[in-house]
């Protein structure tokens, strides 16, 4: 079988195309001149990498008709909340003209393929705290551009089902980390810059923004997993919650983080860090998931946060103390 892994050189490409190998599975992925491939280097040899630039039809036309993919995970986004308030309209043509790019290819070449797009939690937006737990039905009231250009992908998904019966599964994912995440999302960023005191390149003051906000955090290689049996066992045209289900508030993630170093660390507001609007509460119902596939997380949100501080350290050659 052959899979097509769009952004297999981020965060949760490179976790999905590891796991799409260990299950015999041919993987194919997209990346761009400017990509990095430090996430890649490992496996690059066990993988087909094509360069293809998702915002340009001709360059998706032939990467599938070349492909012809029996499966697509469909990952590449602009994926970080605050950039999209600087370029919202790019990170909108990004996310959503890519999306119509690759179904468009699909249905051109009449590819029999199932395909996967990765939906978010942040569509949901503004959730009160008597609509949780949250579950499929529950209003879309996004409150960032990212959140609308993720709303307008799902809703697209929806309507290439109902149009032309394409086999599309939706996944609205919670927050996911893990080893490889990006510096810029909260506990990546937290865990790096304990890990940057740690080796004295930073005073020891660590920069925050809302602390109050809370989240639904799922390993990024339970993640992987669930994407995989989407493909498998869910339902063609339908929408899916993927999420721990245990909410948790920022600050009480840092406490943990905190308590995993030796160095005494004080905790400093940043204001630049703080959002026009911030999604205050997410908290996942994967129910529906969880009973059409078997899926459940396997990965402790503790063992997550090791190992992305273990990621940190290594990457900046941090000998960890021993808390
Ligand atoms: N990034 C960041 N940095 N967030 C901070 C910080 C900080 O220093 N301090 C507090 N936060 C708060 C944010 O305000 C937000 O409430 C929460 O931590 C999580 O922020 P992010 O890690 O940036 O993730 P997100 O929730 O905005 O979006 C992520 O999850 C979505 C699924 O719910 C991203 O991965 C999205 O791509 C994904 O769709």
């Amino acid at each position: 079988m052959k899979a097509l892994v769009t952004g297999i050189t981020g965060f949760v490409g490179s976790h999905l195309a590891e796991y799409l190998l260990t299950q015999g599975v041919e993987v194919y992925g997209t990346y761009r001149v400017r990509s990095r491939m430090d996430h890649i280097h490992h496996i690059r040899d066990k993988i087909h990498l094509m360069e293809c630039e998702l915002k340009d039809s001709n360059s998706v036309d032939s990467m599938i008709f070349s492909t012809q993919p029996d499966f697509i995970y469909h990952l590449a986004a602009q994926s970080f909340v605050p950039t999209s308030w600087n370029s919202p309209a790019d990170t909108f043509w990004n996310n959503v003209g890519a999306q119509i790019n690759l179904l468009e290819a699909v249905r051109k070449y009449d590819v029999n393929t199932r395909i996967q797009i990765a939906c978010s939690s942040e569509e949901y937006g503004l959730v009160h705290p008597q609509e949780t737990p949250i579950v499929e039905s529950n209003p879309l009231r996004p409150l960032s551009p990212y959140a609308v250009s993720k709303v307008a992908q799902d809703m697209m998904g929806y309507q290439y089902n109902q149009s032309y019966g394409m086999h599309i599964v939706r996944t609205r994912t919670f927050n996911h980390e893990g080893p490889r995440r990006g510096d810029t999302f909260v506990l990546s960023n937290f865990a790096k810059q304990i890990a940057e005191i740690e080796c004295k390149i930073r005073l020891p003051i660590l920069e925050v923004g809302n602390l109050n906000a809370m989240r639904d955090f799922t390993d990024v290689r339970d993640i992987v997993r669930a994407y995989v049996l989407a493909l498998q066992h869910g339902e063609p045209g339908e929408v899916y919650n993927i999420g721990s289900g245990v909410p948790i508030r920022i600050g009480d993630a840092l406490s943990k983080l905190l308590e995993m170093t030796d160095r005494k660390i004080t905790v400093k507001e940043d204001p630049k860090r703080m959002r026009p609007s911030d999604v205050p509460l997410l908290h996942c119902d994967a129910r529906k998931f969880s009973e059409k596939t078997g899926w459940k997380p396997m990965i402790s949100f503790e063992e997550t946060l090791r190992d992305t501080l273990e990621y940190w350290r290594s990457q900046l050659h941090v000998v960890p103390p021993s808390v």
